[in-house]
C-alpha cells in the first residue's frame, strides 16, 4: 500500500518523450481538480492533465494555475473537459500515469464492472509501462440506489481476480495490486472527495493498481 500513501505512483516514468521531463499524470474524473493541482505543485517537472465532463467545479483553479508559481500558479497543468468514453485521440499514448478516484456515475460503472471499452480508451491514452490506480469509496448502505442503479457488484478481492482482473486484461493491464482496507485504514488522500467521505465507518477503500501491458 505505500503507492497509495502520497497519491501518485512512483517510480516515476522512464518515458523520454514527455514535455515536461519527469512524466505525465493524467487524473480522470478530476472533480475541482485538488489532487492534480497539490500535485502539479509539489512535482513541477511533472506534467499534470485533469479531466473531467464538469467544467463547473473546475472554474476557480482553472484561474488560479495561470498565476505566477509564487502566488499558487501552476504551469504543468492543463484540464480538459471530456467524458472518460471520449477522451480526445491527442491523449493517446501520453500517459504515465493514470489516476481515478472515487468515481461516480458511469466512470464508477465502467472500472468497477470492468467496462472492457471504456477500459480500452484507458488504455488508449497510456504509454507502455504506464500505471493506473483506481481508487473506490463505497458504502453498501449509503450507496444502495447508486450501486443498484449502476449494476455493481459487491467488491470483494474474488470478485477483482474472477471478474475485474480478466476485463482489465482483455483492455490491455496487468494486475500488479488489489486490495480492500477498512475505512479505519484509509491512507491520506489529497483529493477533495477523500476528505468528503472519510470518518464514515461503513466506507472501505477498494483499491486497483494495473500496467499497461
Ligand atoms: C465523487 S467525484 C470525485 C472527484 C475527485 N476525483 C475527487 O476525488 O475529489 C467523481 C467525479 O467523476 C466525474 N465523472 C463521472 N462520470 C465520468 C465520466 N464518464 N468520465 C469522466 N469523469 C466522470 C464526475 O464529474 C465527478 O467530478
Amino acid at each position: 500500500m505505500a503507492a497509495l500513501t502520497d497519491n501518485w505512483i512512483k517510480p516515476p516514468s522512464t518515458n523520454s518523450l514527455n514535455a515536461i521531463g519527469e512524466g505525465v499524470i493524467v487524473d480522470i474524473g478530476t472533480g475541482d481538480g485538488r489532487f492534480v493541482y497539490q500535485s502539479a505543485r509539489q512535482n513541477p517537472n511533472k506534467l499534470y492533465i485533469g479531466i473531467d465532463p464538469n467544467a463547473r467545479p473546475l472554474e476557480k483553479i482553472s484561474e488560479k494555475i495561470h498565476r505566477k508559481p509564487a502566488k499558487g500558479g501552476a504551469p504543468n497543468i492543463l484540464f480538459i473537459q471530456a467524458a472518460v468514453e471520449d477522451l480526445p485521440s491527442e491523449l493517446n499514448g501520453v500517459a504515465d500515469e493514470v489516476h481515478v478516484h472515487f468515481p461516480w456515475g458511469s466512470l464508477l460503472r465502467a472500472v468497477a464492472t470492468g467496462e472492457i471499452t471504456v477500459l480500452a480508451n484507458l488504455r488508449r491514452i497510456c504509454a507502455p509501462g504506464a500505471l493506473l490506480e483506481i481508487v473506490i469509496g463505497l458504502d453498501p448502505a449509503r450507496d444502495q440506489t447508486e450501486i443498484e442503479r449502476l449494476g455493481l457488484t459487491p467488491l470483494s478481492i474474488e470478485f477483482i481476480d474472477n471478474q475485474l482482473a480478466p476485463n482489465y486484461q482483455a483492455a490491455g493491464f496487468e494486475t500488479i495490486e488489489r486490495g480492500i482496507l477498512a475505512a479505519s485504514e484509509w491512507p491520506e488522500f489529497n483529493t477533495s472527495w477523500a476528505k468528503r467521505l472519510q470518518g464514515n465507518e461503513g466506507r472501505a477503500i477498494t483499491y486497483l493498481i494495473v500496467r499497461a501491458v
